[in-house]
């Protein structure tokens, strides 16, 4: 596996593999490795004949400078795990390389980035588009896969690829969970023993409120302070929504289509998010399974 550094070097490196006749498959991450990361690198590879894996903290897209800064990087770790899962190319740039002096572009889409995650963190999704839409200049894959359990990120930037008719494939992957049903996230980390015995509230939460929803019930308050309630204070909520997939405006009038419940929450001074698709067609049967069987194997689609 090779590491580059610069932008120069990566560019060389693509444009060899391209001469060679390869297709490129990308994954922006921000480091902190775990087996969902390794999913979207192994997906990458079976869609694409190279895989470039980017490694950059993007500091823009942190809202508090302490977030950023406990941000776990263990960049050597990481480049172990990236090769075991068959990456060729770990583009490990310095923040001065992607954001030399003067920079002052921003790339913002307007509606679907506002709402939900970027109500709640303002700037964040300007600052994550504007990151990706370089790293897919600098890398200029075939195919870029990013993880489902960041829906709104994966929305928005399907958006911002149409809207730039910019010539790469967006391919969606499965969120990854543990055996207990917590969303795989480098957050994870930071959690304490007990905060992490906690945090499976967050996933068993929304695998409740889609119970709901699929057993027919309708009125999403009601839904969601039953959840609240049996949440029982394990895990604090920012919010905890139903959306319609495509826009992420809220639904509280439940009809055929597919919900999207998505939430986020604290659990100690660790913020996590997750989101569930919940089938409302599913009314006139009992849903599939109990609700902690919802969770039982390691992957789950959202
Ligand atoms: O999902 C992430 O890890 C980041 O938001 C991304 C896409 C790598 C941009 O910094």
């Amino acid at each position: 596996m090779l590491l580059c550094r610069t932008i120069a070097e990566l560019r060389r490196q693509v444009a060899a593999e391209r001469a060679a006749g390869c297709s490129i498959g990308f994954v922006p991450t921000m480091g902190a490795f775990h087996e969902g990361h390794l999913e979207l690198m192994r997906a990458a590879g079976r869609s694409c004949d190279v895989v470039v894996v980017s490694l950059f903290v993007n500091p823009t897209q942190f809202d508090r400078r302490a977030d950023l800064e406990r941000y776990p990087r263990i960049e050597t770790d990481d480049a172990r795990l990236a090769r075991s899962a068959g990456v060729e190319v770990l583009f490990a740039p310095s923040v001065q390389e992607i954001y030399p002096a003067g920079f002052a572009t921003s790339v913002h889409v307007a509606g679907l980035g506002d709402v939900l995650e970027g109500q709640h963190r303002p700037g964040h999704f300007a600052a994550v588009c504007t990151v990706v839409a370089k790293l897919l200049s600098i890398v200029s894959p075939d195919v870029a896969v990013f993880g489902q359990k960041d829906a709104q990120q994966l929305a928005v930037i399907h958006r911002m690829v149409s809207d730039l008719n910019l010539p790469v494939r967006i391919e969606a992957h499965p969120t990854v969970r543990e055996n207990d049903g917590l969303a795989m996230s480098s957050r994870n980390r930071r959690l304490s023993p007990d905060d992490r015995r906690r945090a499976v509230a967050l996933p068993r939460a929304l695998a409740a409120a889609a119970a709901a929803i699929e057993r027919g019930e309708r009125d999403w308050s009601d839904i969601r302070n039953g959840v609240f309630e049996s949440a029982g204070g394990e895990v604090d909520f920012e919010y905890l929504e139903a959306l319609d997939p495509s826009t992420f405006s809220p639904v509280d009038a439940f009809g055929s289509n597919a919900v999207l419940l998505a939430a986020a929450a604290h659990v100690g001074d660790v913020r996590l998010i997750d989101n569930l698709l919940a089938q409302p067609t599913l009314a006139t049967e009992p849903p599939a399974g109990s609700e902690s069987d919802r969770y039982s194997t390691s992957k789950e689609a959202i």
